[in-house]
């Protein structure tokens, strides 16, 4: 036996208390159900209470995932979290989550890749478990979208319940210019353990190809925050909408049902399958139809795709882990299973990773 590969030993996920429905969001948001459902395929999403944060939720998650596999927190000798709302500016919430969940001093890696974030997370991992340097790795995936949401507290008043509204119309005209974006958006967190695996039986994580193209980062993006203002945030960033991330949703829409069948049939190849040989293609979450387009285009049957974004929404780092955990817990990913997890987002970050359960 050579290297050792990086075997799933469980999984496990957490998802806020707090249900959305497209009625709801039509309170606050000049929108409809209808719309929502033919466009996005989206029916619920589900956001944290206020305070709750990226790293609650993620470790949350990685409880659920490590009692999953059996694995005391001792064991855990690396952590890495993907997540594109961490807590705070810095630190990341990679050490935030050891701390909730009271582990050692172990090395602990933030990935910003967004909705990529979790399939870079995994090429991670196996980098580490293959090259030795680590053994049993805890990957986490959370993102709490309503920090980003320009939401009056009188909006999420109407949200919480705790107001019958109507809206005063200006809250109702500045949510509703975001619109085409607010209506996507959950929070959630999803996660997995991963542990050196010395048998020669071909399970674990095969292999990855990803990519990175700056060259469209202006297509989704948040403006406002960053180093390149002076100071980081204005009072004036914010009554601009700056820091409410920008989307060019017919662009996402178009590069995302291309490349992800593409490099889903990339990934197969460079290991040596074929599509009828997958078992299972776990998707990013962000649009029904963009799935639906990328499963055409691989002619692959309904069986061998799942999909949970009708319940979700986009959870961005979250919705790879979200989606698997849900395959699983439905049967459709059983030990020697062969899924491919394919993600497109923010960057542009996209890509495929192989993985025998
Ligand atoms: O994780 C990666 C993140 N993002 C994505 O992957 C997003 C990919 N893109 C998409 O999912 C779709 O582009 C959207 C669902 C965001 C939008 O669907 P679309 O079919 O591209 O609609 P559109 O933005 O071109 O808007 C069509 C119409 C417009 O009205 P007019 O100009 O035709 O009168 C919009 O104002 O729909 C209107 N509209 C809405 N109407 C009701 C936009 N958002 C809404 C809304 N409710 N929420």
């Amino acid at each position: 036996m050579g290297q050792p590969r990086a075997l799933l030993a469980g999984s496990g996920i957490a998802v806020p208390p707090l249900e959305i429905d497209n009625d709801t969001l039509s309170r606050i948001i000049d929108t409809h159900d209808r719309w929502i459902r033919e466009r996005s395929g989206i029916v619920t999403r589900f956001y944290v209470e206020p305070g709750t944060s990226s790293s609650d939720l993620g470790a949350e998650a990685s409880r659920k995932a490590l009692e999953d596999a059996g694995v005391e927190g001792d064991e855990v000798d690396y952590i890495v979290c993907a997540t594109m709302t961490p807590d705070h500016y810095f630190p990341g919430a990679g050490t935030l989550i050891q701390q909730h969940l009271g582990l050692r001093p172990v090395p602990a890696l933030d990935l910003r890749q967004q909705c990529a974030g979790f399939a870079y997370g995994l090429q991670t991992v196996d980098a580490l478990i293959r090259s030795g340097i680590a053994r049993t790795v805890l990957l986490v995936g959370c993102d709490v979208h309503t920090s980003l949401m320009p939401f009056s507290s009188r909006t999420w008043e109407v949200l919480h319940d705790e107001s019958k509204g109507p809206l005063e119309p200006e809250d109702f005209e500045w949510n509703s210019r975001f619109r085409h974006l607010l209506v996507l958006f959950g929070d959630a967190a999803g996660a997995m353990v991963f542990k050196a695996h010395e048998v020669d039986d071909g399970r674990g994580i095969l292999g990855a190809r990803l990519y990175g193209d700056g060259s469209r980062s202006d297509i989704l993006m948040v403006p406002g925050g960053g180093s390149r203002n002076r100071p980081f945030v204005t009072p004036e960033m914010i009554a601009g909408a700056g820091m409410v991330p920008v989307m060019d949703g017919r662009s996402v829409f178009k590069l995302a049902v291309t490349r992800m069948p593409k490099v889903t049939r990339e990934v197969l190849e460079a290991y040596g399958y074929t599509l009828d040989e997958l078992d299972l293609l776990v998707m990013h979450q962000a649009n029904l139809r963009i799935n639906e387009a990328a499963q055409k285009a691989l002619k692959l049957p309904s069986e061998k795709v799942f999909n949970n974004i009708q319940k979700y929404g986009n959870t961005t780092s979250a919705t790879l882990p979200l989606c698997f955990h849900e395959a699983r817990q439905a049967g459709k990913a059983k030990e020697g299973s062969l899924v491919a997890l394919t993600a497109l987002g923010a960057g542009l970050h996209w890509g495929s990773v192989l993985m025998r359960v």
